[in-house]
C-alpha cells in the first residue's frame, strides 16, 4: 500500500511517497530506506540523521530490540564508569532504570518531546557520553563514521528475539484488546516486517562493518555473554581502551557481571516497579522478563521454528554467518 506522509510544518517535511503496512495493535510500520519503522521513530531518526553529531569520545551502543540492550546499557556504564572503590550501593543503576540513565538516540534524544536534547551536551565524569540507538548500520552508517567513536553491537538469536519482542509488546497501553496473535508475529518477523527490520539485515549490517572495521564496531551476542559474561566485559574494556588490568582488574570484572546480572537487576526496585517508563508508554519492569537462553521452545511449535530457522539458513548461513539456529 502506498501512502504520502503529511508533516506539520514544524517538523522535517517528508515528501517521498512511503510504503506501509498494518503490524500490532493497530499499528502501521513505514518503509525508509529497506527498513520498517513506526512513524514516530521514522521521524526521530529522521532528527538524528540531520543533527546527531557524533563526537570521538563517544560510545553507541546499537542493536535490534530485545537483543540486550537494557542489560549492554548496565553492562557498559559499568565498565566505563568504574572506579578502584567502587561502592555498588551507590550504583546509579541501582535507583535509575538503565534506559533512563543511558539514552537512546531515537527514542529520548531526537523524539517529538526532545526533553532530554541537554543530555547531548553534557558530559559525564569520564567524559564519555553513552548513548543507543536501534537505527540499522545501513542508515546510520554515515553519522557514525564520522567521527572515531566506537560502537557496540549486540544481537541475540532471531527466535529467543521474537518471543521476547511479542512479550514485550502486548505489554504496551497502546495495545488495546487486539491480540497480536503468534502465527502472525512469526510470518511478519520472517518477511522482515517489525519495528527496525528486518532483523536480518539489521544485524548483517553491523557485522558487515565489524568485519570492514573491527576497531571501530564490536559485535557480539546475547548468548555468548550469557556463557563466559567475564570474557566479554574484559573484551569490551579493551576494546573501549579502559583495559582491566591485574588482579584488581580481574575483582572488578567480577563484581561488573554480578552486578549486572539478570538476578540482581531485575531485583531493583526501579526495575521492579509497574510503573510508565519515562520513554515508551510501558512499565518500566517489561524491560525483565526471563532473561534466558531457548525460551523460544516454551512457545514456538516446529512449523513456526522450521519457518524461522529456513530464513536464517538463507539470510544468516548463506552469507557465512552461521548464527540462529
Ligand atoms: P526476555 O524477554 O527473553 O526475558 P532489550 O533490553 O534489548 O529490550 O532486551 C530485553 C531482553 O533482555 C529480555 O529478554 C530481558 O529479560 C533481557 N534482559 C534484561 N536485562 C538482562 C540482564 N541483566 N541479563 C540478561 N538478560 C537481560
Amino acid at each position: 500500500m502506498e501512502t504520502t506522509l503529511e508533516m506539520k510544518s514544524n517538523q522535517l517535511v517528508m515528501t517521498s511517497s512511503l510504503q506501509r503496512q498494518k503490524w500490532c495493535a493497530n499499528q502501521f510500520l513505514y518503509k525508509f530506506q529497506n527498513f520498517w519503522f513506526p512513524l514516530t521513530y521514522l521521524e526521530a531518526t529522521q532528527k538524528v540523521l540531520e543533527n546527531f553529531k557524533p563526537v570521538p569520545k563517544d560510545v553507541i551502543l546499537a542493536s535490534f530490540p530485545k537483543t540486550g540492550t537494557t542489560w549492554l546499557k548496565a553492562l557498559l556504564h559499568s565498565i566505563i564508569n568504574r572506579s578502584p572503590k567502587q561502592d555498588y550501593n551507590n550504583n546509579p543503576l541501582i535507583s535509575n532504570h538503565p534506559h533512563d540513565l543511558i539514552p537512546s538516540l531515537e527514542t529520548n534524544l531526537y523524539d517529538y518531546n526532545t526533553k532530554k536534547t541537554e543530555f547531548l551536551s553534557v558530559k559525564n565524569h569520564k567524559d564519555v557520553r553513552i548513548l543507543a540507538t536501534h537505527i540499522p548500520h545501513q542508515i546510520l552508517g554515515d553519522v557514525l563514521n564520522s567521527s572515531e567513536c566506537k560502537v557496540v553491537y549486540v544481537t541475540r538469536n532471531p527466535k529467543d528475539t521474537l518471543i521476547s519482542l511479542w512479550h514485550f509488546v502486548q505489554k504496551s497501553k497502546s495495545f488495546g484488546d487486539d491480540p497480536w496473535e503468534l502465527e502472525v508475529a512469526v510470518d511478519q518477523f520472517c518477511n522482515g516486517i517489525v519495528l527496525f527490520g528486518s532483523y536480518y539485515d539489521h544485524v548483517l549490517g553491523y557485522r558487515q562493518e565489524c568485519l570492514k572495521r573491527p576497531q571501530k564496531v564490536l559485535f557480539v551476542t546475547y548468548e555468548e555473554i550469557k556463557e563466559n559474561p567475564e570474557y566479554y566485559v574484559r573484551k569490551i574494556g579493551e576494546f573501549l581502551g579502559c583495559p582491566f588490568e591485574g588482579e584488581n582488574g580481574d575483582v572488578e570484572i567480577e563484581e561488573i557481571v554480578k552486578f549486572c546480572s539478570f538476578e540482581n537487576l531485575s531485583n531493583q526496585e526501579m526495575n521492579k516497579s509497574s510503573e510508565l517508563s519515562s520513554m515508551f508508554p510501558l512499565p518500566y519492569n517489561s524491560f525483565f522478563r526471563k532473561g534466558e537462553v531457548g525460551d523460544h521452545m516454551n512457545y514456538l511449535d516446529d512449523e513456526m521454528i522450521e519457518k524461522i530457522d529456513g530464513v536464517t539458513r538463507e539470510k544468516f548461513h548463506g552469507t557465512g554467518f552461521v548464527y540462529g539456529i
